[in-house]
């Protein structure tokens, strides 16, 4: 059987501003239940699902206060149970978010670790040996907000406080820095593997796991974290043999090999992965240079492939690069001064290179992200990309029923913005673009993760970018020219025999050069997909 990730498209659903179902404002997981016809009927078979724990929001629930309990706002274990159940009845999986390597302030292990005499959770974070050692390098670190005389190491916010996974090597010098087999840090691990038990138990397909290369301090090739990963990705092969993990680490190369079966490319670390969509969007002035994925033409795909032809090599057969649409920490939206034909463009591409496609919710209609939005929970200049999804023409787009002035955050005011129920109808859509090249990934194996990927036409600064994917007796071509200008280029008789067939954009694109080959044509923002068989 091959890996269910072969075939596999994930869906990025953001729970408080997918679907509410009970009119309070704030999306839920019985609003997820009621959308899982839509995801059906879009073609992605898996969900990563952004956290859903008890926790006070300062960080949009990235600072957990019960790793075993639904908030009460999303609904309840019972609700998240029935969420798998039918996920699972419509061929999909779901994965939740993991939270590893801190807690909030609020939960009540960092509660009993804060106090002054020492108990259980005394070394579960890490703690200095008085409050005024302040300064370590390698760490950051909140002064003197406890009753104990330390300070507490945190890895975010100021209330995400670093659980204690130990140093790698720590500094005789700070003899609080306690190694990795330490009883606190021992104990943290148990709990991390406990916590995944509970949900794969109830019916998770994996987690995407937050901050993954983090969770050991001082550690810089990260040994000892992917130390700690391989061990779970043990345990998971031998209990979960089916389930998978996918990192937030940027750094593929590293996170495969310390067990991790995908990983994302994220703007963070990925200058090559910004280079794709994010360096202009359209929006006007480019700040930072030109997206390879604008109008303008002025784009060079080799920031991407200079970056990204080695760690597909150094990952190939051994796990999956993830590269998403976008994601809740990550703005502006793919939709951002790019119109349908430039969005069909952009899924093209992301929807037939090899890995793992990850596509955020709204991305599939073109959602953009509304300008001076206040920052809401912890997310300040990641808030625009964060906004309600948009279902129809009604009130709130169709998202709740919920008063405007309730809501979680505000609906794109934009009179021309995009739903899904308008796009439906329309067969040049952006989301029915995304359905029909969803149907093709999977109707054709060189397309899935790890059919071959080689570059054909690749040149700095020029249009169009043209590549293969190969596996078994299917050869698929790729042809993208996001410029607003027409393009030619000539493919070889040694690169294409026969004409191909169209599988996707239009027919006559190829025509004989003579002998020499054949010359493919593509007008201004389009772009083909086009098959040979042995
Ligand atoms: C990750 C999450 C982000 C969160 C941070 C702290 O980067 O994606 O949303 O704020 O970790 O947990
Ligand atoms: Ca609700």
């Amino acid at each position: 059987m091959p890996d269910w990730l072969e075939k596999a498209v994930f869906y990025e659903i953001y729970p408080q501003t997918y679907y509410d179902s009970n009119g309070d404002g704030i999306g839920d997981l019985p609003g997820i239940i009621q959308k899982l016809d839509y995801l059906q009927r879009l073609g992605v078979d898996a969900v990563w699902l952004n956290p859903c724990f008890a926790s006070p929001f300062g960080d949009a629930g990235y600072d957990v206060s019960d790793f075993y309990q639904i908030a009460p706002r999303y609904g309840t274990n019972d609700d998240m149970k029935r969420l798998l159940a039918e996920a699972s009845k419509r061929g999909i999986r779901i994965l939740l978010d993991l939270v590893p390597g801190h807690t909030s302030t609020e939960h009540p292990w960092f509660q009993a670790s804060r106090r002054r005499e020492h108990n259980d959770y005394s070394d579960r974070y890490i703690w200095t040996d008085s409050v005024w050692t302040w300064n370590a390098p390698g760490v950051q670190m909140v002064i003197g907000a406890a009753e104990r005389n330390a300070n507490y190491v945190t890895n975010f916010f100021h209330f995400q406080p670093a659980l204690n996974y130990g140093f790698a090597h720590p500094d005789p010098n700070h003899p609080w820095q306690q190694p990795v087999d330490a009883p606190g840090p021992q104990a943290a691990r148990r709990e991390l593997k406990n916590i995944m038990k509970f949900w794969l138990d109830m019916g998770a397909s994996g987690f995407r796991v937050d901050m993954a290369g983090s969770l050991v301090k001082n550690d810089p090739n990260g040994e000892e974290t992917s130390r700690l990963w391989r061990d779970v990705r043990a345990w998971l092969d031998k209990d979960y043999p089916e389930a998978r993990l996918v990192s937030e680490w940027s750094q593929p190369q590293v996170a495969i090999p310390a067990g991790f079966h995908m990983d994302f490319l994220l703007p963070f670390a990925s200058q090559g992965y910004q280079s794709l969509f994010r360096k202009s969007s359209g929006r006007g002035q480019a700040r930072y240079g030109w997206s390879f994925f604008d109008r303008s033409g002025h784009g060079n795909i080799r920031e991407f492939l200079d970056e990204y032809m080695p760690l597909l090599q150094a990952t190939s057969g051994k796990g999956f690069i993830a590269i998403p649409s976008g994601n809740h920490d990550t703005t502006p939206r793919l939709g951002d001064g790019r119109d349908a034909r430039d969005l069909a463009l952009a899924f093209i591409f992301l929807l037939t290179v090899p890995g793992v496609p990850f596509i955020y919710y709204g991305d599939e209609i073109g959602m953009r992200s509304p300008d001076r939005l206040p920052s809401k929970e912890g997310g300040y200049d990641r808030t625009p990309a964060r906004t309600p999804m948009q279902w129809d023409g009604g009130a709130n787009a169709g998202f709740s029923s919920a008063p405007a002035d309730r809501l979680y955050l505000p609906v794109d005011s934009a009179a021309d913005r995009p739903n899904v129920a308008a796009q439906q109808e329309d067969n040049a859509s952006v989301l029915n673009c995304v359905r029909r090249l969803i149907a093709l990934r999977r109707a054709h194996p060189a397309l899935g993760a790890s059919g071959a990927f080689e570059p054909i036409y690749a040149e700095a600064g020029k249009v169009p970018f043209v590549y293969r994917r190969r596996l078994g007796d299917e050869t698929i071509f790729v042809a993208l020219n996001p410029a607003g200008q027409p393009c030619q280029v000539m493919l070889g008789e040694e690169i294409l025999k026969q004409a191909p067939e169209v599988l996707y954009g239009e027919r006559d694109s190829f025509a004989r050069t003579g002998d020499a080959g054949w010359t493919l044509s593509l007008p201004g923002v389009s772009g083909g997909i086009y098959l040979v068989r042995d």
